[in-house]
């Protein structure tokens, strides 16, 4: 994302940008709080108005004699409402720690005016506008992240949920040509080109699920399209000794005499175990790939990684590439992870179904639509000591757009529009490249509607329900989501905007923390880990003079981030600043990965397994206000990072005071 490529004149969209949000001082609350009180009315006109000659049933005496019930309503309503503001203030850009942020007004107006009708979008049945709304909103989603017309998407509870569903697709699929030899042994059709079973499983996803349709179209050329030809496959489908939906995995494996791995990059998030876990693969299944030293996949340890599964005997079942990793915000390079697999293609090795994890930087994509966005001029103005100063930003690379345009290249995508969709949770989504794979996931259920068993037929069926891992499913979050992607555009002059607001946020904190003892006499340094691949800033405190040992190094980073969170009980006017933790542990970052952190800490890599890690302070830059708000003359990363230097200085002093003076460096 290169300087050179800056679109022109962006200052236009930022001013919009305003409208979009309630704003940190609820700026928008007047109008929105009349919209929504104009939506809760338009809503009990519609009661009204369904056969007002029913007449009421809840008459004036009886709501008299319910007058108990009211004030004990509103007794634990104000109850309700003062405990809530024990919550963190995410609308305020003294928030910076976790993945959250305010949400898009429309998105909020959408979710109110669904949530009254309380529609569930499990069926059409039960949510004949809202499962409309889905397919529409996830049609805007897939399209932003390249995918085409036969792409298939719905939404989800979130990230975890849609992970999950796309590798219970991509197991699936992996034995799909077993199964497709299987049926046409049995339909007695000719057999596939692909002779041995390694043959069949070396097969690409997008092969393995045109065979499966193929299966069907020969079927129908060989004995007629009829309701009995589609009974003879379905029969022969679920018949096969390879079907692991039918199977179980054990019996697979058994069978194959070799078991499934998933690769996924050492940033992976957590929800890959629960995934594996849940599908009954083992959390034994994970095979890291190593990362560098800005956290992103090393696509030649991939190689490696793959080559060392295929001498073991076991097979691939995913590659997840990660788009926006959850400590860093790094970009696995998903380009070159296409070129090595269109690489292993040609030479007749192993395919694999590449996944990309997208929860949290699926929208990063939008920085590139229509063409890249670029992220502006590397320096920004911060004030420091009192003073304006320039400080040179470290922006993410170009190659993080190779990146993102050839997304929609993977068979699936997850991304959580209650991430940096800025929507409310719940919304999740997750996007199949081919529609191919509806047929395949297919649960029917007695009581929803149901589709005829045709691969082409449900393709384009409209139906949600019978595709998916979830049931019940709120179409509240689909018309939030419909409605905030139809106003804001998925695209360089809207939503990318506000990304590229973000992600240049960070890279300005990156830059305050690591020069901020240029400017300002401090006996403390802050060390990032390294400089953000989009929008996440992970960094440490220590004395400037490096000599503090790990444990002690770690023991200052914990008590400074008690010092920037809320402690039990604590009231949410009280605290300043906010920040977030998380660890660098040698159980995921093998010393190697780490070494140039570990390095500049001054801490060897014994000395990382030994204290279990490096205990982390993490920033989330979501909050879009720090420009405008230094238009007004405040500068708030400045704020928050003279806050935290002035913290770790005190907390370290504390700290040396109370250990024996020998246990302690001095700074
Ligand atoms: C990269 C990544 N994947 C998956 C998830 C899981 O998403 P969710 O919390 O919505 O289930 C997260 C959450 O932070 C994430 O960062």
């Amino acid at each position: 994302m290169p300087e050179t490529q800056i679109a022109g004149d962006l200052s236009h969209t930022l001013a919009q940008m305003s409208a979009w949000f309630a704003g940190p001082k609820a700026e928008n609350g007047d109008w929105f709080t009349a919209s929504l009180t104009s939506i809760a009315h338009d809503y009990y006109s519609w009661r009204r108005n369904y056969f007002p000659e029913d007449g009421v049933i809840i008459d004036s005496r009886m709501r008299r004699e319910a007058e108990d019930f009211q004030d004990a309503f509103n007794d634990r309503l104000l109850e309700l409402l003062a405990r809530l503001k024990g919550d963190f203030p995410f609308q305020s850009p003294r928030y910076a720690a976790h993945m959250v942020a305010e949400q898009t007004l429309p998105s909020i107006a959408g979710y109110f005016a669904a949530m009254l009708y309380n529609p569930n979008n499990v069926s059409a049945d039960s949510a004949p506008v809202t499962v409309r709304l889905e397919l529409e909103a996830c049609a805007m989603i897939a399209k932003m992240l390249g995918y085409g017309p036969e792409s298939w998407s719905h939404l989800t509870s979130g990230g975890t949920l849609a992970n999950i569903e796309a590798l219970w697709m991509a197991r699936t699929v992996k034995y799909l040509p077993l199964v497709v030899a299987d049926m046409r042994e049995q339909l007695a059709l000719p057999a596939m080109p692909q002779r041995s079973k390694l043959e069949k499983l070396h097969m690409s996803p997008d092969a393995s699920l045109h065979a499966l349709a193929q299966v069907f179209d020969d079927a129908y050329a060989s004995f007629g399209k009829s309701d009995d030809t589609v009974t003879r496959c379905i029969r022969a489908y679920v018949d096969s000794p390879h079907n692991i939906v039918e199977q179980g995995l054990a019996r697979i494996v058994r069978a194959l005499d070799s078991s499934p791995v998933l690769l996924v990059p050492e940033t992976h998030h957590y929800c890959f175990e629960k995934a594996l876990d849940t599908l009954g693969i083992g959390r034994g299944a994970i095979r890291p790939v190593a990362v560098d030293a800005e956290f992103r996949m090393r696509v030649d340890d991939l190689e490696a990684v793959l080559q060392r599964v295929e001498d073991a005997g076991d097979h691939v079942l995913a590659v997840v590439a990660v788009v926006g990793t959850t400590e860093e915000g790094a970009v696995d390079p998903v380009n070159e992870i296409l070129r090595l697999r269109s690489a292993r293609e040609r030479a007749g090795l192993g395919s694999f179904w590449l996944h990309a994890d997208g929860a949290y930087g699926g929208y990063l994509r939008t920085l590139t639509i229509p063409s890249r966005i670029g992220l502006g001029a590397p320096v920004t103005t911060a004030r420091l000591n009192g003073r304006e100063v320039e400080l040179p930003l470290k922006l993410p690379e170009h190659s993080a757009c190779d990146a993102l345009e050839r997304l929609g290249e993977c068979d699936s995508i997850t991304i959580d529009p209650h991430k940096l969709g800025y929507i409310p949770y719940p919304a999740g989504a997750i996007c199949f490249k081919s529609n191919l794979v509806k047929p395949i996931a297919r649960q029917d259920a007695p009581y929803i509607e149901g589709a005829p068993r045709d691969v082409q037929y449900e393709r384009t069926s409209q139906s949600i329900g019978l595709y998916v891992l979830e049931g019940s499913k709120p179409g509240a979050a689909a018309a939030g989501v419909w409605l905030s992607h139809s106003l804001i555009p998925l695209d360089n002059t809207g939503h990318g905007v506000l990304i590229r607001e973000t992600v240049r946020n960070a890279c300005e904190l990156h830059a305050l923390l690591e020069q901020y003892a240029e400017h300002v006499a401090t006996p403390m340094r802050a060390i990032c880990v390294c400089p953000p691949g989009s929008n996440i800033v992970c960094y440490a405190f220590m004395p400037a003079n490096n000599l503090a040992p790990l444990a002690q190094i770690n023991e200052l980073n914990r008590r400074l981030f008690a010092r920037f969170t809320l402690e039990d009980g604590q009231r949410v006017y009280d605290q300043r600043f906010f920040v977030s933790r998380t660890t660098l542990a040698p159980s995921r970052y093998a010393a190697e990965t780490v070494a140039p952190f570990l390095t500049r800490l001054n801490v060897t890599p014994p000395a990382y397994e030994h204290a279990g890690g490096v205990f982390l302070l993490r920033s989330t830059l979501m909050n879009p206000w720090y420009s405008p708000a230094k238009k007004r003359g405040r500068f708030f990363l400045s704020e928050l990072v003279a806050e935290l230097f002035s913290a770790a200085e005190h907390e370290w002093n504390e700290f040396r005071s109370s250990q024996p003076s020998a246990a302690v460096m001095t700074a």
